[in-house]
């Protein structure tokens, strides 16, 4: 494979960012997905920030807007992204919301909202890609669930159930593609630096650092590192597995 394609859903920011970034870095031509059904012209800017640094940097690679959502918007992305780069060799099921909520308070409208963007969206994203890679006999899917989704929490009854349906997905995707050269891992990061966790009180993120063994929260790098190893060849024989990035936080 001379320059493979990579595709990360959501990745204007945050760890998509840190996890497009890296893979351009490892010599991937890299889709660069960002949301468009709302700021979407300051998150097209920022997917092209994105892109310009890894132009810079040497690397080459597309923006393309999309609400992985949607069933069309989803098959649209993976489409384009074949259409316009080629090929695609790895694709990363990143983008996800958070709508932290007690139970008896979440809407059936927001529960839907989260379990579409978080969960549904990789089966749309997927679906389309497996078409693509089961031609070539090779590739990777890389679905970021979360910590939450094998211990659950407080606040993300729904946010849980999405991440923990993510790893359900990921277990019987490996199963039924592995024998066609595509394997599917899921990543489990624990609390990262990012938008999604920038709003909580100082106090509630500092007290979590000491609760982490290593004694400080996680960075999008700290993600994007076990990713881009999934996604190289070393990683050809891990299969169906989910790993942890969460500093020790749930041992
Ligand atoms: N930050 C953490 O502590 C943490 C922990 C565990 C898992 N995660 C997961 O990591 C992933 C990235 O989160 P982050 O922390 O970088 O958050 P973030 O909010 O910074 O990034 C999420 C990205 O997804 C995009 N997105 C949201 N809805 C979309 C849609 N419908 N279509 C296309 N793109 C859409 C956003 O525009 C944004 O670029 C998420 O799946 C999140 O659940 C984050």
């Amino acid at each position: 494979m001379s320059q493979p394609v990579a595709l990360v859903t959501g990745s204007s920011r945050g760890i998509g960012k840190a996890i497009v970034t890296q893979l351009a870095r490892d010599g991937f031509r890299v889709a660069v997905n960002y949301y468009n059904k709302m700021d979407e012209e300051h998150n097209r800017a920022e997917a092209q920030a994105v892109l310009d640094a890894i132009i810079a940097a040497g690397g080459t690679g597309i923006i393309l807007g999309a609400d992985v959502s949607t069933s069309a918007g989803a098959t649209e992305l993976v489409e384009s992204t074949i259409k316009q780069l080629g090929s695609l060799e790895v694709l990363v099921n990143n983008a996800g919301i958070n709508r932290d909520q007690l139970l008896i308070r979440i809407t059936d409208e927001q529960w839907h909202e989260l379990i579409d963007t978080n969960l549904s969206s990789a089966f749309y994203c997927s679906k389309a890609a497996v078409k693509f890679m089961m031609k070539k006999r090779y590739g990777r899917i890389i679905n970021i669930s979360s910590v939450v989704g094998m211990a659950g929490n407080a606040g993300q009854s729904h946010y849980s159930a999405s991440k923990a349906g993510l790893l359900g997905f990921t277990f019987s995707v490996a199963k039924e593609y592995g024998p066609r050269g595509i394997t599917a891992n899921a990543v489990a990061p624990g609390y990262i630096e990012s938008d999604m966790t920038k709003n909580l009180p100082p106090e509630t993120s500092s007290k979590m650092a000491e609760q982490i063994p290593v004694g400080r929260l996680g960075k999008p790098e700290d993600v994007a590192a076990l990713v881009a190893f999934l996604a190289s060849p070393a990683a050809a024989y891990i299969n169906g597995q989910v790993i942890r990035v969460d500093g020790g936080m749930s041992i």
